[in-house]
């Protein structure tokens, strides 16, 4: 792991570990920005930035920087009501992609928290394979089918156990390994 890397999986311990997770806003652009900031603040310089730029990955275009803040206010007034609509709301944030980096790892914690608050539940990032999640993702923007499956069947109502909070996050830092097609433009 790169050391940028894991001095970021140091701060991501830390959020959780203060207690500073319970300042953050639930659901909105300003909350995954506050994550983004915790996560890598001095380490990139656009932490908690809105990109201004395009980027692609694995060949797909993330929105265009033009409307990403049309996008993102549209976006953080989607409804929460039930697993299937805060699903929809992960899946249309990761098309907009508002980070030049560190989109994955902001918004795993970020759907994390929608769910606690929602449901009472968090995903088991740990039981989530690695290979399975990217597929998924890569596919949400067509049909958000096959993420919706894998995230439903690891869910866990544990949502103050540390130990699953603390691997979730190893698991999370994990997927970041993954720059096969990490083209950016
Ligand atoms: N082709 C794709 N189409 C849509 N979403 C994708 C695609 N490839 C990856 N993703 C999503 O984007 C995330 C990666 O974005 P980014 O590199 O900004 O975040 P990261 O935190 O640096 O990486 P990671 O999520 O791997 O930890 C992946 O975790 C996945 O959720
Ligand atoms: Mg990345």
């Amino acid at each position: 792991m790169k050391n940028i890397d894991k001095q970021s999986l140091e701060n991501a311990y830390r959020l959780f570990d203060t207690g500073d997770i319970d300042k953050i806003e639930i659901g909105t652009t300003k909350g995954l920005q506050q994550i983004h900031n915790y996560l890598f603040k001095g380490l990139y310089d656009f932490a908690a930035k809105i990109r201004k730029i395009n980027i692609s990955k694995g060949g797909f275009r993330f929105a265009n920087s033009l409307y990403l803040n049309e996008a993102l206010a549209k976006i953080e007034q989607m409804p929460e009501n039930s697993f299937e609509e805060i699903i929809a709301k992960y899946v249309e944030m990761n098309i907009a992609h508002p980070f030049l980096e560190g989109n994955g790892r902001t918004m795993r914690i970020w759907l994390d928290m929608v769910l606690k608050k929602r449901l009472k539940k968090v995903v088991n990032w740990q039981f989530v394979d690695k290979t399975l999640y990217l597929q998924a993702m890569e596919r949400s923007p067509v049909n958000d089918l096959e993420i919706r499956v894998l995230l439903s069947n690891n869910l866990t109502d544990e949502i103050n156990d540390r130990e699953i909070i603390f691997k979730g996050i190893e698991q999370s830092y994990y997927y970041e390994g993954y720059e096969k097609n990490g083209d950016t433009e």
